[in-house]
């Protein structure tokens, strides 16, 4: 589907809430699948990526059951008798590795095009450790993974390579039915909902900064209300910042330290965000976002321990980096090479199209602003956060943006070309 956004010439106002966190909606599927009685999550994001893992859970004979906005779930896993399709969605084929190595029946994970050139090695190597049989496609650097899971792990010390929560999160479910203790430690802190929501769920779980240790636990059902997701907000908040006039509030979002390092940097940059947590849901902060336009907007540098806490936001910045005064200067960012695009390749090639002045690094981008987004015809690289990405920037821009393939939007945020327009 090809989609041409015009420039919007009217203020971006109003209150708003954004689709439930991707990121919240996975664990809490996969966490009630093991949980000991019935859970009930309300407001689950019902969006391709967290309907994959659904659906494989599904296979593995999980009891969903949808109603309206609610959906109850009661686990008991056994052997699937097909393939587990992952589609586009790292986290549940990287957490579903962990996950099933620790159930004494074979399972095969698989993904679609994008998914399947993603690196896999990173969690088959730990699990591998850990005494699971899993092997991947291409000496175990891709999907298809093949998994005979067993009843015991063993639990291992594990210093990771890179600081991915995908990764951590498959050793840390993965530790839930090992001997021992399983022991992550990270580079630098990322998402952190898998260990806090393990935490408030009764698994004997220590966090210390950047070690995770876990112990073989059980965890209990639960009710989750799942709130909005800030990775989402972030495209409405650019739109707010860089159009006069606008105003928005953001209510019912997740405002995790682990996820905030983009609202931190806007902050940094001069431009007018505050943000406030209202409650805790299973120990994740939830709160409000109010954004208005930024006249004022200074580049900034992003290294590479800031990476993680804005790992998904880096495409969006990256435009609104076009219009600060100054080169913003981001690095240590090579692992958005291997998102769902080379994402640092395919920022530079479709900001550069529509006007933006941009460099690519090895490890990250160079932007200089202020520079005019004149508008031209795009693609989304078939990557979710891209397209969202170019669609900001055709409201901006002086003579639209024409988007070729921005369904892919769905992924994570379905009706956002309505919220927008
Ligand atoms: C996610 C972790 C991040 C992020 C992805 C969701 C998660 O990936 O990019 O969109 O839910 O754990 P990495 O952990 O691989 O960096």
């Amino acid at each position: 589907m090809k989609v041409k956004i015009t420039p919007r010439k009217v203020p971006f106002t109003g209150e708003f809430e954004v689709p439930p966190d991707k990121s919240i909606t996975h664990r809490a599927y996969i966490l009630a699948s093991i949980a000991e009685g019935p859970s009930l999550i309300e407001n689950p994001l019902r969006a391709k990526d967290c309907n994959s893992t659904m659906e494989c859970l599904t296979r593995c004979g999980v009891e969903f059951h949808i109603d309206g906005n609610r959906v109850s779930v009661r686990g008991n896993l056994r052997e699937p008798d097909d393939i587990l399709d992952a589609g586009n969605s790292g986290t549940t084929a990287r957490l579903l590795c962990g996950l099933l190595s620790s159930y004494p029946f074979f399972s095969v994970i698989t993904g679609d095009e994008s998914l399947r050139k993603r690196p896999m090695a990173r969690v088959i190597k730990p699990l591998r450790m850990m005494q699971a049989e899993i092997i991947g496609r291409n000496e175990d650097r891709f999907l298809p993974v093949a998994i005979k899971g067993r009843e015991e792990l063993v639990g291992i010390e594990y210093k990771l390579d890179v600081a991915s929560a995908q990764v951590k999160s498959a050793i840390l479910l993965a530790g839930l039915r090992a001997s021992g203790k399983t022991v992550v430690i990270e580079p630098a802190k990322s998402r952190d909902h898998t260990e806090n929501m393990l935490k408030a769920l009764g698994a004997k779980i220590e966090i210390e900064e950047n070690r995770i240790s876990v112990e073989r636990s059980k965890i209990r059902g639960f009710h989750l209300r799942v709130p909005g997701d800030p990775s989402s907000a972030s495209f409405l908040i650019a739109i707010a910042l860089l159009i006069p006039g606008s105003h928005i509030t953001i209510k019912n979002v997740l405002l995790n330290p682990t996820r905030i390092g983009f609202l931190e940097k806007l902050r940094e940059m001069g431009c007018n965000i505050n943000w406030e947590v209202t409650e805790y849901r299973l120990n994740e902060p939830v709160g409000v976002i109010e954004a208005s336009y930024s006249e004022e907007i200074k580049a900034v540098k992003v290294n590479k321990e800031e990476i993680p806490s804005m790992i998904d936001e880096i495409p969006i910045l990256s435009l609104i980096a076009t219009r600060a005064h100054g080169i913003t200067e981001i690095r240590g960012a090579e692992e958005l090479r291997v998102k769902e695009s080379d994402r640092l390749k395919s920022i530079r090639e479709e900001l550069s199209r529509i006007g933006a002045k941009i460099e690519e690094l090895p490890d990250g981008l160079l932007i200089e602003g202020p520079a005019e987004i004149e508008g031209g015809n795009t693609h989304s690289h078939r990557d979710h956060r891209i397209a969202m990405t170019l669609a900001v920037g055709g409201l901006i821009s002086r003579r639209g943006v024409e988007i070729e393939e921005a369904e892919w939007v769905d992924i994570s945020f379905p009706g956002f070309f309505q919220v927008i327009s």
